[in-house]
């Protein structure tokens, strides 16, 4: 059984169901990912789990080697990838702290990533096919494990994912839900599309930290969203649980 990649956003840098077999601090030719690789069990299941931050936290999102974490994951024989992203939430009903999300599109607003696998030495330029993002049959995995987990899951979103590490401005909200944007992060992209060059099949589970900028009261506050995101990660791991013995 080939184990499943878990990529840890903020408020997750551990997972407590875990029985850790080994850590392993590994380099690739993209240089190292954020964090050593946890390859572990989740009710027998093998899983290896990688903070996408690092393992304090530290990493911001466009700072985060997006090409190393997923080379290193797919080194480690890893074929599926889990990814959980903390979001701002725009569509009303989704502005809801602690909301779940299987988005399903993806508008990427990011820039100066390194984003892409075939950039040098090149037999032939590559475009890889990103009409569906996700891998659909991980999307219905994670929808029927947050079923499983007693857990609402909103099955169905456009993620716009931002360049932060700025949280956006009301009218960029605005013009985000113009476009069709559910939800709204900054890690979902260039992630999802390496995911695809490397052939992984990959799907996300985004947990609602806040509404998004323009459409609560007043200003955000690190403090709200952190708070947020600590108590929303319980029903994260519940469904992550259900997941990895389904994936
Ligand atoms: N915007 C972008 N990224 C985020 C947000 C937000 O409002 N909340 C958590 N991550």
């Amino acid at each position: 059984m080939t184990a499943v990649a878990l990529i840890g956003g903020t408020g997750l840098t551990v997972l407590e169901g875990l029985e850790v077999l080994r850590r392993d601090t590994v380099d690739t030719p993209w240089g190292a990912p954020s964090a050593p690789l946890v390859h572990g069990l989740v009710h027998g299941c093998p899983v290896v789990f990688l903070a996408r931050h690092g393992p304090a936290g530290t990493i911001p999102p466009h700072r985060v080697n997006y090409r190393a974490n997923l080379s290193a994951l797919q080194e480690a024989g890893a074929r599926r990838v889990i990814a959980v992203n903390a979001v701002g939430g725009i569509r009303p009903g989704l502005d809801v702290p602690g909301r779940l999300v299987v988005p399903h599109q993806i508008v990427d607003y990011t820039y100066g990533r390194a984003h892409t696998f075939f950039e040098d030495d090149l037999e032939h330029v590559v475009h890889v096919d990103f009409t569906e993002p996700y891998c659909q049959p991980l999307r219905e995995t994670l929808i029927e494990a947050g079923r499983r987990a007693g857990l609402e899951v909103v099955g169905r979103g456009v993620y716009g994912a931002t360049q932060g590490p700025r949280l956006e401005t009301a009218a960029e909200v605005d013009r985000l839900e113009r476009d069709g944007c559910d939800i709204v992060g900054m890690t979902g992209m260039p992630e999802a599309s390496l995911a695809r060059e490397l052939g992984l099949c990959y799907a996300a589970i985004a947990l609602v930290a806040n509404a998004a900028a323009g459409r609560g009261p007043g200003v955000l506050s690190m403090e709200e969203i952190e708070r947020n995101l600590r108590e929303g990660m319980r029903s994260v791991r519940s469904l992550l649980e259900q997941a990895i013995p389904l994936a």
